[in-house]
């Protein structure tokens, strides 16, 4: 009797074992995120009503987020340079959800421009007589090795994704302090979290805002209820790879590549929507092996990084032959 108990609880442990490691083998997030997703509150509660003002709403993540963000219910403020994409964003915003044309601010914003940042800011809190959340979206990536690469590139990388960010948070931060409350939550990158072959400006930028943020939520730790959080996706379904710096500041990407691989932009919008309604203050939102990776490198970096180099290898040798380094990390792809 006791010995069929025994087996009894032998086989649920195995299957108990056995669907962990299916869970873990199909997760596009870390655990606390997928927890979240699974038993957290939901977004559409949370955010209703809610004043979020995105950056990087005019194509990609920032984008979609405008549109789930409108179905939850939020306020928007959408920024980005291009004025004509947002109204475009803000039409769609209107069409697919219950939001009115004057729950939807548009206000251009060049994150390079730091100069204008206190005076956008200001707009921003006087059409809605708040910010709730900001998300700091905007942002460029980089395809290019390091020795053909302009010291003008990484200038411009660390402009635009860590002081242009930096800027707008030092003018909307204070706001969240008097009030009380609040959330700044920042799109980084898994090149935020490990080294990424022909991007080393544009990880060294992603590396420096997790860095920022991290100190950044000690620095706020007597006001409990202003959120911190930084988002690290893999690749996401966007423009990033089109509009990514290159050799040289002013040259574009030659082919932006195929977007097969990578996680549709709405299942990772939809996870940074959970992650902000349950305050999870790093997100990983990636499909695997990404996954693997980050907590292979967290454990055992010396290991994850033997790993990584070999898939950096191929990586960077598709590039050298010209081919589309962006499509595979095993193997070789067949077209340039
Ligand atoms: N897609 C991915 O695989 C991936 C992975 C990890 C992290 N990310 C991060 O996700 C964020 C969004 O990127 P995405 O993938 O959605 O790429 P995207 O489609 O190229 O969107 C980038 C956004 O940034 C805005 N932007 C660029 N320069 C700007 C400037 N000077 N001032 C203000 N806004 C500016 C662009 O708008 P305008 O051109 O109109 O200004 C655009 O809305 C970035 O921070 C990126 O690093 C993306």
């Amino acid at each position: 009797m006791d010995l069929s108990i025994l087996t009894i609880l032998w086989y649920f442990s195995l299957l108990y074992l056995v669907i962990h490691i299916l869970c873990f083998i199909f997760a596009d997030g870390d655990f606390e995120l997928l927890l979240a997703s699974f038993k957290g509150r939901r977004p559409e509660t949370i955010l209703k009503g809610q004043v979020v003002w995105v950056t990087g709403a005019s194509s990609g993540i920032g984008e979609e987020l405008a549109y789930q963000l409108a179905k939850c219910g939020s306020r928007l403020i959408l920024s980005a340079r291009r004025e004509d994409e947002l109204t475009r964003v803000k039409r769609l915003c209107v069409e697919s959800s219950n939001l009115k044309d004057e729950d939807i601010f548009v206000l251009p914003l060049d994150l390079l421009q730091r100069e204008t940042h206190a005076e956008k800011t200001k707009a921003a809190i006087q059409h809605f007589g708040r910010v709730d959340i900001l998300i700091n979206n905007s942002g460029r990536s980089q395809r290019s090795l390091f020795m053909d690469t302009s010291i003008d590139v990484y200038q411009g990388l660390m402009e635009l994704n860590v002081l242009g960010t930096i800027s707008i948070t030092k003018q909307v931060l204070p706001h969240m302090t008097e009030r009380g409350s609040g959330g700044i939550v920042t799109v980084s990158s898994i090149a935020g979290l490990i080294g990424v072959p022909l991007s080393t400006g544009y990880a060294a930028s992603k590396h420096a805002l997790q860095g920022f943020f991290k100190s950044l939520q000690f620095e706020l730790s007597e006001y409990p209820n202003i959120f911190i959080s930084t988002v690290c996706p893999g690749p996401v379904m966007s423009q990033i790879v089109q509009n990514a710096f290159t050799v040289d500041l002013n040259k574009p990407v030659s082919s932006p590549g195929d977007q097969k691989h990578k996680m549709p932009t709405s299942r990772c919008v939809r996870l940074m929507l959970v992650g902000i309604a349950n305050n999870v203050k790093e997100m990983w939102i990636a499909q695997q092996p990404f996954p693997l990776m980050f907590y292979l490198r967290q454990y055992t970096p010396t290991f994850a990084m033997f790993i990584t180099q070999k898939m950096g290898k191929i990586r960077v040798e598709n590039f050298k032959a010209g081919l589309d380094a962006d499509t595979a990390y095993f193997t070789k792809p067949k077209t340039a």
